[in-house]
């Protein structure tokens, strides 16, 4: 993209949206004049825009779907055009042309990591950058995926996994114990028990002068935006020969309601054609309704079920997830009936011949390792395409792409 400034290519491409959604231009410029000044002001401003947006039920949903437009733009913009600034804090941040260009990166990286000279140049490329991984909520996958992807690119890196071991303890903020790891580091991956940090963390970033990207690496039962990337990378791939994403029909079973990957997953599918979701879980474990008006206002087809085995024959792929009974606070996960849940051999034999079994793991009982050695279930695929789309993201975030040649 060619960059004239901030101001000028958003108020060009909202002007546009504006005129399509019947909106007057003077209307146009008041609103114009609003997302700049919120773009200037900082992230923090476009995400309280956005979260007040997504809440304003006196809105009627023309201007509302047009200011969550117009936030999706900016946020893009800034991903794109500002790599200092690039935040990954949400997957409505993220559009088709992203998604893609992320996943053929992926696939690069991938295919250059297979030789010694290609896995060398890799590690030339991000020599001079340090990241933070600050993770105080338990994680295998996403802690080891991310420190993996860094030392891939020649990132060094340092962690805290323990708030005990730092100054926390001592009575520190939160905020001051950001800043201060900023201060060494070139990027902050992290993952906390609260949903919101991240977002807070690069409000912060964005006030003061030294500002350093923050990623969201999972946010209590919020949001998981990194781990929505690699699902749809390893989706793409499962489909590659059958036309990608577009016009398949997902399920995804289990605790729907508090487990943050699906919820982040669900917001990504408004970037594809024609697909079907089908939420499939007790009613007390069923998806928000903060979810459910996304994919209402954004036209997405879904349903919600109570029991797998109905729809099953139905599904192109299968998204199964665990119990998130660390979230409990009354015995919740006592009332979930795993029988009706549940992904084992009989499931193989209903599911298509060509579907794609999926979980972004730590499993429990609702997936059988039995179903591990049918060609259809990618979970393991999928963790290691996790690393693989997380260099891509790295690269991404430090605006070296270009360096990797995609011949
Ligand atoms: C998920 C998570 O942490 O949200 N795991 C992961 O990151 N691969 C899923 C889960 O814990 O259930």
């Amino acid at each position: 993209m060619s960059f004239a400034g901030p101001q000028s290519c958003i108020s060009h491409s909202f002007a546009n949206e504006a005129a399509s959604q019947g909106i007057s231009p003077a209307g146009c410029t008041l609103r114009c004049a609003t997302l700049v000044f919120a773009y200037f002001i900082s992230t923090e401003a476009l995400i309280g825009l956005a979260l007040a947006t997504r809440d304003a039920s006196k809105c009627s949903p023309a201007p509302k779907s047009f200011l969550v437009s117009l936030l999706k733009k900016a946020m893009t913009l800034s991903a794109v055009d500002h790599p200092s600034t690039s935040h990954v804090l949400d997957p409505r941040q993220f559009d088709r042309a992203y998604l893609d260009e992320l996943c053929k990166l992926t696939t690069r990286v991938r295919g250059l990591a297979k030789t010694k000279e290609g896995a060398r140049m890799l590690q030339t490329l991000l020599p001079h950058k340090r990241a933070m991984l600050y993770f105080t909520q338990p994680s295998t996958r996403t802690f080891l995926s991310f420190s993996n992807a860094c030392h891939v690119l020649g990132i060094r890196t340092s962690e805290i996994r323990n708030p005990s071991t730092s100054s926390e303890v001592k009575g520190e903020s939160f905020e001051d114990s950001i800043r201060t790891f900023s201060s060494y580091v070139d990027v902050i991956i992290m993952r906390t028990w609260a949903a919101g940090m991240a977002e807070a963390s690069a409000a912060l970033m964005d006030r003061i002068r030294r500002r350093i990207p923050i990623i969201n690496a999972g946010s209590g039962k919020d949001q998981h935006p990194t781990q929505a990337l690699l699902d749809i990378y390893t989706l793409e791939r499962s489909f590659e020969d059958r036309g990608g994403i577009d016009g398949k029909t997902i399920g995804f079973m289990g605790d729907l309601k508090r487990g943050r990957t699906v919820r982040s997953l669900a917001y990504l599918m408004e970037n594809y054609r024609d697909v079907r979701l089908v939420f499939i879980a007790p009613d007390a474990f069923q998806i928000d309704d903060d979810i459910i008006e996304h994919l209402q206002q954004n036209n997405i087809v879904y349903e919600k079920r109570n029991a797998l085995r109905p729809v099953l024959p139905e599904l192109d792929g299968i998204y199964v997830t665990r119990l998130q009974s660390e979230h409990d606070t009354e015995g919740e996960s006592g009332a979930f009936d795993h029988s009706l849940f549940h992904f084992g051999p009989a499931e193989l034999q209903i599911l298509k011949a060509d579907g794609v079994i999926m979980h972004p793991l730590p499993r429990g009982p609702e997936l059988d390792p039995a179903v591990d050695a049918d060609p259809r279930a990618v979970y393991w695929r999928q963790e290691r395409n996790g690393m693989w789309m997380r260099v891509a993201l790295l690269l991404k975030t430090f605006g070296a792409e270009a360096e990797v040649d995609f011949g």
